[in-house]
Parts: C-alpha cells; structure tokens; sequence
C-alpha cells in the first residue's frame, strides 16, 4: 500500500458563525470540528499530517497537537485560495512520496472508510476525488466526467455554464493525488476565475490535459456535509448523537429514552449499562459493565465501575472515579475524587478533592470543605466509615477505618480508625417551654386586638 501523507485545510475564520473562535474550534459532541476529521483521518495511519491554519490561529494548532501529537501545522498568511493552501503544505511534506489526501476542517463527519476507498483510487491512478450527490448543488463544484466516467474537470458554481449547473453531481471538495502529481500541478495553477482565487479543484482539469485521468469515489451528501453556520453546526450535532445512540445500543446499552440522551465522541458505554432519559455524557467518561446512569445526570471525565449506580440527578465531574457497586444518588456532586467499592453518597452531597473507602456510607448532606480561597486539600476517608448527615469535612483531613461521624458534625482534624468524632454544639432540652410560649403570645395578640 501506498503511504498516505494528510493536509487539513482549516485557515478559514469561518465569518457566518459570528464567532470569536476559528471555526474548526466549534465542538459537536464534545470534540472540535478539526477534532473529528483528525480521528478519520488517524484511521488511515497517515506517515505525515499538515494542518494548514490562518494567521494568528495558535488554538487550532494547540487543539491539532493536542488530538494528534504527530500533527503538523503551517501558517496561510493569505486567503488566496484552497490550491494556495494546498501549496502551504509543501515545505512540510518535502521528501514524501505516496498518496497526498486533502481534508476540509470544517467536514466533520467523513469517515475514516470513504478516505480509505479514495486514498485507494488515487494510489492506483495518481488522482481521485471524493464526489455526492447533491439534493441542491447550489454552491458547490460540479464534476464533469467524459464517457468513460473519468472526472475531467470541476467548475465552480460561479464559473459554470447554466448545463454545468445543472449536474447534480458535486465535489465534496477531498481530494487525493499522489504527491508527485500533486506539487508540479499546483505549480500551474491560475487564479482567473469568478473568485480570484487559486482553486485546487483546477489541478483536475489540468492533469486530465497531460492524460491523467480522474477516478470518482462517491458518498452520501450528509457524510460531506460542511458547517458554515452554527444552524448547520446544530445540524451535524443532531446526526452525530443519532448515530452514537445507536452505537451505544448495537453494543448492548439500555437508552429507555434515547433521544434525550447526549453523548460525546469519547464516550465509552459497557454492556449491560442502562441509561434513563436525560443523561448528558461531556467528553472523557466511560462507564463500565452493568453500570446504571439514572435520568437527568450530567457526567464529564469520569470513570464509573461495574454495577455502580449514579442518580437520578447525579453530577459527576472531571477526576470522579466511582468503584464497583458504587451509589452516587441524587444531588450528589463528585469532583476528582475516588469513592471505593460498595461505598455511598446518596443524597445531596458535594465530595470534591477526596478519597472515600469500599464500603463507606456518607451521609445526606455532606460537604468536603475542600478549599481556603487559595488552595485545594484532601479529605481523606478509610474504609467502612459512616459519616453522619449534614458533616462538614473541613480539609486537609483524614477518617481512618471504621469511624464514625455524628450527624451536623464539623470535623476539623484527623481522627484515628474506629473513634466516633463528634463536634457539635451541646443540645439543650427545656420542659414545657413550648407551651408556655404560645400562651404568652397569644394572650399579647388577644390584649392588642381589645385596644
Ligand atoms: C470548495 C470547492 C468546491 C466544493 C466545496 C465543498 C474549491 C475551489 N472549491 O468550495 O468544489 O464543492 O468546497 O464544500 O476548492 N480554505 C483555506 N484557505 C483558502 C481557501 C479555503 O484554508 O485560501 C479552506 C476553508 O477554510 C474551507 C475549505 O478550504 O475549510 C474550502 O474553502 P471554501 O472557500 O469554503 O470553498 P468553497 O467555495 O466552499
Ligand atoms: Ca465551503
């Protein structure tokens, strides 16, 4: 097989999305556009990967390293065209020899199998590009073929003719050439079109007049579908999390209510896992065998154990790690923090910087105080210890084994395995008092009603 070398045109700012971000950096699914079409094209075990970015775009370059460390990143000063962007790659993939594919940014949904299909055509006959059929062509190029059904040329819609238009088939605008092909064609290239701009779509008409002949891979439209505006971007959610649902189904989860169920790329679903309406899954979570995710809980870079059970209403947040058989019930907030196997925290709680033992049992109410307006600290619980309702743990602190914490307690330092640590205000009974109160203020009502 030849090998492939990747170019990712993302220089454009993305002007519709009225955005302060660069376009590539809008996320569905928890990853970012660029995000997506570098996981695609990660399948392909590419030799070399070049991101080609707009000026003063050091975000999309962090985000391309940080989702491909091997990812490359070159600077189009201008925006003379995607032939120009193209050219930008050059210096980058000087001494490569195989298949150069070129990707879109804000293409997001192009899988890894379509590019593989492509990159195939073009190691055979030196050039292919990635064509649909469009419901609407409007906008987009048209591919021209001749009889043997070889692309000859791609017209621009502002530079086709009124026939040229009226074809439905459309260059999704990824494209293949075998580098060797690819620069000396680049090097043609003009810039007298509608646009002004040098269109790489032009090196198919330029190599089909030195005899090389175009190879046509097609996919459907939605796999190509681009986001120009965030409508479109809300677009490219909604198929992403159709799709995910049912992966996650095919694969042995229980969605009671699929469609209120959003996931990230990166989620990861165990078999046998059962999901209730309304659970939100942000990027970074995987949920392991058996496990139960109960309606309305949010979770975002958290591990959950086998046959643990989170909400209803649960919060899990970045760092939470729940052990095996595990309950995490409603109102309960969990923050990097460890909670062992068959331990609990069932309602309304906030564990946060926190290791709790197997088998612990906090109490409704309970609140690692885990910060001094400067600093995090750790509360530190054993195993089998009970934490009475409505504890403040005020940290750095630490339960050892088999402790036991009287309800409304503010534990202020360490106590030592098995002790009861108690720290509340000395209760008060006074007999009667009650009644003698109601009778006072009654007669004062009664006194002032007469005057
Ligand atoms: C392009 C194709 C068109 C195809 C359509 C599919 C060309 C000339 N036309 O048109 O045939 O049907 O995509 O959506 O290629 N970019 C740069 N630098 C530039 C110009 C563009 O990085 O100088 C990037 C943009 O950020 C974008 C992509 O290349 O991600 C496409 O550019 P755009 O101007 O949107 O091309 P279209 O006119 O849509
Ligand atoms: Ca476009």
């Amino acid at each position: 097989m030849t090998e492939i070398a990747i170019i990712v045109l993302a220089a454009g700012k993305g002007t519709r999305m009225k955005s302060a971000l660069p376009k590539v950096m809008h996320r569905a699914a928890g990853r970012s556009l660029l995000g997506h079409v570098l996981h695609a094209a990660k399948g392909l075990a590419p030799r070399e990967t070049v991101v080609v970015v707009g000026p003063d775009m050091a975000a999309v370059a962090a985000e391309a390293q940080g989702v491909f460390p091997a990812a490359r990143t070159v600077v189009q000063e201008e925006r003379l065209g995607t032939g120009h962007a193209v050219l930008m790659a050059k210096p980058a993939l000087a001494g490569f020899t195989g298949t150069v594919l070129v990707l879109y940014g804000d293409v997001p949904l192009i899988g890894t199998e379509s590019l593989r299909r492509l990159a195939d055509l073009a190691g055979r006959s030196g050039l292919a590009v990635l064509g649909f059929e469009a419901a609407d062509p409007k906008g987009y190029g048209r591919l021209l073929r001749n009889a043997e059904g070889h692309v000859i040329a791609i017209r621009e819609e502002l530079d086709a003719s009124p026939e040229e238009r009226a074809i439905k088939l459309c260059n999704s605008g990824i494209i293949a050439v075998s580098a060797e092909r690819l620069w000396p064609l680049l090097a043609r290239l003009g810039n007298a079109n509608a646009k002004g701009e040098y269109y790489l779509t032009d090196v198919v008409e330029l190599g089909a007049s030195d005899g090389l002949s175009c190879a046509l891979a097609v996919c459907s439209e939605a796999e190509v579908a681009g986001v120009n505006d965030r409508v479109q971007l809300a677009a490219i959610e909604a198929t992403l999390q159709l799709a995910y649902r049912r992966r996650h189904m095919l694969n042995g989860a229980t969605l009671t209510a699929p469609e209120t169920v959003f996931f990230s790329a990166d989620t990861e679903i165990g078999q046998d896992v059962v999901i209730g309406p309304h659970v939100v899954f942000g990027p970074g979570v995987a949920v392991a065998d058996g496990a139960e995710v109960l309606g309305f809980s949010h979770l975002e870079g958290a591990r959950v154990g086998p046959s643990a059970r989170i909400g209803p209403y649960a919060r899990l947040r970045p760092g939470a790690v729940i052990g095996e058989g595990a309950h995490i019930g409603n109102f309960v907030e969990v923050k990097k923090a460890e909670i062992g196997p068959g331990a609990k925290a069932n309602h309304l709680s906030y564990i946060g910087d926190a290791r709790v033992g197997r088998g612990s049992n906090i109490g409704a109410g309970t609140i690692t105080c885990n910060y001094d307006g400067y600093e995090k600290h750790l509360t530190d619980i054993g195993e089998n210890v009970f934490v009475g309702s409505n504890t403040a743990l005020v940290a750095p602190v630490k339960l050892g084994d088999g402790v036991n914490v009287a309800a409304g307690s503010v534990i202020t330092r360490n106590v030592p395995a098995n002790a009861l640590a108690i720290g509340r205000a000395e209760l008060e009974v006074r007999d009667g008092w009650a009644a003698r109160y109601r009778e006072m203020k009654a007669a004062r009502k009664a006194a002032k009603k007469k005057v």
